[in-house]
Formats: C-alpha cells, sequence, structure tokens
C-alpha cells in the first residue's frame, strides 16, 4: 500500500477503471517489458484477488501463458481453493508446456490443493477433428464443465508475439496484419476497435461461452500489451484487471 501511494497508482487505477468501464482495476509499479518482477508482482496481486474471490464448489477456468503461468505460481493453499476445480479454458496452443493452460490449471490446482481437470486436445483442429472431437464424451464433459464457470482468469497477448510464439501460419500472420489485429485472448485475434480478425478453431471456452462466466479475471501488463488491453475490454464484459504501470500508462497516454 505504501508503494501503491507512492508512486499515485490508486489515482491511475480509478482512471483506469474509468476509462476502460471495468469494474475493478489493480495497478503493480513498474513495466513488464522492462523487468521481469514486474510480471511476478502481477502474479502475486492476480493470486490473492483469487483467493479473496473464492467461494467452496467452484468451477474455475484458467488460460494459458507466462502471465498466468506466475499467477499459478503464487497461489496458496486455502479452504475454498481446496473445494474448487481448475479447468483449462482450451487445448494445446502449441507452444511450451508450461505456459499451456492444460500445465497451468494442474499447477494451481497442486499448489493450493484443489481439483483440476485437462483438455487433451491440440489446438488449431481441422474440420474433421473438430468435428469429431466435440461429441467425445470425455471431451463434452470437460466443455461443459466450463460452461458452469464461475470466474475465468486469462491472459491478454499482443497478437504478433502471439502468432509466432505458436508458429502459426504465414497466412494466417498475413491475415492478421491485413485485419490489423492488436491482441488475442481465448484464440481470438481483434483490432484495436475489438473486432475479431482472426479466430483459431479450437474447443474450449468460446466468446458466448464467456458471456455466461460472472467473473472474469484478466491479467497483463507492460506497455506492448496496451493496445490489446483495450480492445479486450471492449469485446469482453470484464469484470476486473490486473495490469501494471506501463500498460496502464501506455493506455491513458492514447486515450
Ligand atoms: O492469450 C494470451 C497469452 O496467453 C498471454 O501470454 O502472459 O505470456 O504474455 P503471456
Amino acid at each position: 500500500p505504501l508503494m501503491k501511494e507512492l508512486f499515485g497508482l490508486y489515482r491511475l487505477e480509478a482512471e483506469l477503471k474509468a476509462f476502460l468501464g471495468v469494474n475493478h482495476v489493480i495497478i503493480v509499479p513498474g513495466d513488464a517489458d522492462v523487468s521481469d518482477w514486474v510480471k511476478v508482482e502481477m502474479g502475486r496481486a492476480g493470486a490473492r484477488y483469487l483467493k479473496q474471490l473464492a467461494v467452496p464448489d467452484q468451477i474455475v477456468a484458467v488460460s494459458g501463458g507466462s502471465t498466468m503461468l506466475a499467477v499459478a505460481e503464487m497461489m496458496m493453499p486455502t479452504p475454498a481453493f481446496k473445494q474448487t476445480t481448475f479447468v483449462p479454458t482450451r487445448g494445446g496452443v502449441g507452444e511450451a508446456v508450461e505456459l499451456e493452460a492444460n500445465y497451468i490449471a494442474s499447477l494451481m490446482a497442486k499448489r493450493t490443493g484443489g481439483k483440476y481437470r485437462m483438455l487433451h486436445i491440440p489446438d488449431q483442429l481441422s474440420d474433421e477433428a473438430y468435428q469429431t472431437l466435440q461429441k467425445e464424451p470425455h471431451i463434452q464433459e470437460v466443455l461443459d464443465s466450463l460452461k458452469l464457470a464461475r470466474m475465468v482468469v486469462h491472459g491478454i497477448g499482443d497478437a504478433k508475439t502471439m502468432a509466432i510464439r505458436r508458429k502459426s501460419s504465414p497466412q494466417v500472420i498475413d491475415e492478421l496484419e491485413k485485419g490489423k489485429a492488436v491482441g488475442e485472448s481465448f484464440g481470438y485475434y481483434f483490432n484495436r476497435d475489438g473486432k475479431i480478425v482472426h479466430r483459431v478453431r479450437t474447443l474450449g471456452l468460446d466468446l458466448d461461452g464467456l458471456e455466461l462466466v460472472e467473473k472474469k479475471v484478466a491479467v497483463a501488463g507492460g506497455a506492448s500489451k496496451a493496445e490489446a488491453i483495450v480492445a479486450v475490454c471492449s469485446l469482453v464484459s470484464q469484470d476486473t484487471l490486473i495490469t501494471d504501470e506501463g500498460a496502464a500508462r501506455a493506455i491513458l497516454k492514447n486515450a
């Protein structure tokens, strides 16, 4: 709290909350693009927030990414978490396994004493595989539990960074450039107005399912994600944004 006062972060939180139309904003000092410890602090803030919100018998949907990994690494057991089921928002995404939603959901469960489900499916499915897999009872069950999620905690990526990290094809990269994609979340790439320009054909939580989730918590920082954060907040009715000073100042500078 003293640090926050020193940096004038409470005022920044109020300004960002008003600008983005998000119910709660938490800002940690620094810029994750510049120093690695800022992501660790966002992780700490995220873990603390999830703990405050947790109730017994809840389902928490969890996305992938290095910021979510930072959140998972800061989680601790609580009675409510022990009765929580962590479910990945999607299957594998063709990047390091530690950054996949499956791994992060399992890590959250391990650290808190909670339960978890897995979505053992590759991302970027062919038409045929998509149709077949969604009929698999085991997969159907996990997809159904995502629909019952009380909370979703997710990252927001810069479009280009994510496309490269996921080894997207040149055609996809071209499509993203033409559509002026700035951000990515849940396999959707969108432009600065929050319009979807590309979607990874994947099984998991989609935008319709997302609307059913009561509490949507995004954790994303670094000035380079400023446009992506603005776009996601206009696309999804975000309940909470946990970010850093670098992203917050960059967003408000262009406001
Ligand atoms: O979908 C968004 C990405 O998972 C964000 O990844 O936290 O490593 O930047 P990141």
